[in-house]
Order: structure tokens, then sequence, then C-alpha cells
């Protein structure tokens, strides 16, 4: 196979009278008496490589019937300069093969507008459109950026299991991970499954969160991250939520929540410079076909600091809103997704950030303040999304947390190595997580979070 060139690199430093070699498939065929322009897409760049086929091609007829929109090809030639506005070259064609056709009557993508409920349908096909392709390419960059950021801090990566035996948020929304045979599932005496003869001797779930183990190995290496999927079996049919989604979690030994915040607002700011830096057409695409305020939220979160109030502060300033919710706004509450845009939106106008909520609301491991009454909790809040970070510093003291575990009417034995953290070189430690779907929404003001992960996992939603 002759060695072929990346589309992006070509477009960008290609040389006129290049020899080269491109593969990739047709997104468009204009045929002319004497000769057919074809446009080239690999997935390497938002734009296509134009093409010029000339009728003295070999077998030029035949290959141009196999040519259509989808079809995949190789084509070899030579760069011209492209006399076309917004191209520096084109190429012009030497021989043309076709690996595969795609059949105008049935395939799915013809040269047209679709909308993003029809593309979920296609998910086989739909990463060869030119916003789905340019969501990936920006999931792609920001996952990099993620790694860069931690990795320049000293950040060690670790792994944490997918399968997990403990409820880290407390919310008993687990899928359960079983090797029964659903047919005959044991019961015990007071007829509940009986665990204990399962795969794993207990009952076992997928992991909603790996911030309990991160804070094993932070108890150990002092920063660590985590970066991988998580699961929640929440019901919840939003735009917002998932089924599996990829959670972003570092912990930090010696560190409290203003430590924890500086981060956070550091992260967030590094990564849209990152992919401003790395992805530029894409951004350009989506601020112009997608939602027009992209680029100017982009430079809104690299210049502006964050808007920081406590919850307590954030409910007076809605009370005050001149603005009617639908759901009530009270002390002792939780934010819905609406109040959370209204401060994010509409009253600061930049990314907020929310501390200190009351401890009823918030998980078991976050630290009690003073007044016995809130937590050392922050959520971050981005216009249009609402919460993309939660995070917390973490309760370090022993007496406090296992208090908080029974209060919350969780079994303490199954906790005994978290606790153990506590008896053992227990440090001030914190860490959050960030949503990163709803953080690729957030850069490519893409509104449905189904179409910024690849293969979207909902409520009756698993196809591919
Ligand atoms: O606020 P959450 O539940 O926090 C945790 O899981 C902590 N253990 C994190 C930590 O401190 N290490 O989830 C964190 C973030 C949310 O802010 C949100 O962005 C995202 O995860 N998230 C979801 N994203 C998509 N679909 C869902 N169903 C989500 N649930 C939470
Ligand atoms: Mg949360």
């Amino acid at each position: 196979m002759p060695t072929t060139r990346r589309i992006v690199d070509l477009l960008r430093h290609g040389q006129p009278d290049e020899t080269v070699t491109i593969q990739g498939w047709v997104r468009t065929k204009r045929e002319q008496k004497e000769f057919s322009f074809v446009e080239v897409n690999d997935g390497s760049s938002l734009a296509g490589l134009q093409v010029v086929i000339n009728q003295d091609v070999p077998e030029y007829a035949e290959t141009m019937k196999r040519v259509s929109t989808g079809a995949s090809v190789e084509i070899a030639g030579v760069l011209v300069e492209s006399p076309a506005k917004g191209q520096r070259v084109e190429l012009k064609a030497a021989s043309i093969a076709v690996y595969g056709e795609a059949d105008p009557e049935t395939y799915p993508l013809q040269k047209k507008r679709h909308s993003f409920e029809f593309l979920r349908d296609i998910g086989h096909l739909r990463s060869r459109t030119n916003t789905l392709s340019a969501v990936f390419r920006v999931r792609n960059a920001a996952s990099t950026a993620i790694h860069q950021f931690f990795q320049e801090r000293g950040f060690l990566w670790v792994h944490t299991p997918i399968i997990s035996a403990s409820d880290c948020e407390g919310a008993g929304e687990m899928f359960t991970v079983t090797g029964f045979d659903l047919k005959k599932v044991p019961l015990t005496a007071e007829q509940s499954v009986d665990f204990s003869q399962d795969f794993f001797g207990k009952h076992a779930y997928l992991t909603v969160s790996g911030q309990l183990e991160a804070e094993i190995m932070a108890m150990a290496f002092s920063n660590v991250y985590t970066f991988g999927p998580t699961f929640r079996a929440e019901n919840s049919n939003t735009s917002r939520h998932l089924a599996e989604f990829w959670m972003v979690e570092p912990e930090m030994a010696f560190c409290d929540l203003d430590g924890d915040m500086d981060l956070a607002e550091a992260f967030l700011k590094y990564i849209f410079k990152y992919v401003l830096e790395t992805c530029p057409e894409d951004m350009e695409f989506f601020n112009q076909r997608i939602d027009h305020s992209v680029l100017a939220t982009a430079d809104n979160i690299i210049t502006n600091e964050f808007a920081r109030v406590t919850y307590t502060e954030a409910i007076a300033l809605l009370e005050k809103a001149s603005k009617s919710f639908e759901y009530p706004v009270e002390w002792g509450l939780d934010l819905q997704s609406e109040h959370e845009r209204y401060l994010a939106e509409e009253h600061f106008k930049k990314p907020t950030i929310v501390t200190d909520y009351p401890a009823k609301i918030k998980a078991f491991y976050m630290r009690l303040n003073d007044d016995e009454n809130t937590v050392r909790a922050m959520d971050i809040l981005a216009p249009k999304i609402g919460e993309i970070i939660g995070g917390s510093q973490r309760e370090e003291r022993l007496d406090v947390l296992e208090r908080r575990i029974q209060e919350q009417g969780l079994d303490l034995a199954e906790y005994w190595w978290y606790l153990d953290l506590r008896r053992y070189g227990t440090v001030p430690h914190a860490g959050f997580g960030l949503g990163f779907e709803r953080l690729v929404q957030f850069l490519t003001g893409m509104s449905n979070i189904r179409d910024v992960i690849p293969f979207p996992r909902a409520p009756l939603d698993v196809e591919f």
C-alpha cells in the first residue's frame, strides 16, 4: 500500500506539485461533461479535500459510476493550487480506486441537513457528518487537555474499578452486576436475593463514581485523578443525563475547599484554551451553525474569574429574582436546573461556584461545617448547562464520618476500608468530579448530551 497522507495535513501544509495518495469517504460528487469534482473526507478535519477527476483517468466512466456519496476511495494524484475560494490546494487525480460503494438509493446520509434525532437512529453512520465529526474531534482534544493539565501538575492517573460493591453517592442509583442465571436466582430465608451465592459473593454494581477509590490512592500519592466511565440508573430522560457517562475526578491530599475550587477553575480555563488552539475550525463551525455564543462563551471562561457564592447567598438571590420558577426556592431544598441556570446565565453571566450546601441534601463524605448544618461542598454551574462539576472537601475526622454514614442510613460495616483511611494517617483532602459530556456540551453548544458521546446509553437506548 502507498503511504497515504491525512487530509488535514494536506490542507494545512500541502504544496503544489506534491504527489500524494489519500484515502477516505466521498462527501459529494459533481459530474461535469469532461471531468468531475469529488470531495473526500477522512475524519481528520472538518473540511474535505476537493479532487478533480479528468476523463483521462484510467477507466473514468466505469469508476465514476461507482463513486457516490458515502463510497470509500483511494485517490493518487498531484496537488495543484486551487482556484476555488476557501482552500489553498486541491488534488488532480491520476488514479482512483473504489474500496466500497454506497448505493445512492439506500445510503441514508445524502447531502442535506438531517435532524440530530434522525442521526441518533443511524448512530453507526452519523460520525461521517460535519457536526458529529467536529464534536468527536473536540472530545478528543478535551481528553488530551485533561491528561496534559494533570500530568503537568504531577498528578498520578489512577484506574479505578468499574465494578464496585459500594455506593459512593449513597443515592441508590446503581446497576447490578450479576453472574446469576436469571431463571433461577437463589433466595434467602427472607425471600430476598442471596448475593452471597453470586459471582462476587456480595451484591456488586457498576460504579457511580471512582471517588472513594481515588481517595485511597490520594492517601498514598497525594495528588491523583481518574478519568473513566461511570454509570447511573436514574430514570432521567433529559438533555443532560446519560446512564453511562465519563467522569474526571481529581483527589488531593493536604487540600481544602479553596484549593479545590482554584484547581477546578484553572482546569476548565486550561481545557477551553487548549481546545480553541487545537480545534479552531471545529469551534468556528459550532459558533456558526450550532450556537452563536460558543466563541464568546469560551472567551468569557478563559478571561473572567468565576463567581463564587455560598448556597445561602444563592437562595437569597433566587428569592429576590424577578423571575418565577417552576420549582420552589427554599433554604434546605436542592437547586433545580432552572435555578442553576438563572444564577450562571442571567445573574452572574459566567460560571458560578456555589459552596456550603445543606448537609441533608449532600453525600455522606462531605466535610461538616462548624454550624453542623452545612457541608464544604461546591458545585460549578455553567450557563445553559447547569451543574458541570460537583466536589467537596472530604470529612477527614473519623467520629464525624461515622456519624454521617449512620445518619444517611448507610451500613458502617460496608465502609470499613474508607474509615480506615481516617484511622491511619488521615489528612484534610478534597476533590471534584467533572461530567465529561456536559463539558463537551459546554464547549460545543450542542444542546443534547446524546450528541456528544459516540454511543449514548440512556433509558430505552442501548443500540450500537
Ligand atoms: O455531582 P456528582 O454526582 O459527584 C460525584 O459523583 C462525586 N463523587 C464527584 C467527586 O467529588 N469526585 O457527579 C459529578 C458530575 C456532575 O457535576 C455532572 O457534571 C456529572 O458528573 N453527572 C452526569 N453527567 C451525565 N449524566 C448523568 N446522569 C450525570 N450525573 C452526574
Ligand atoms: Mg452533583
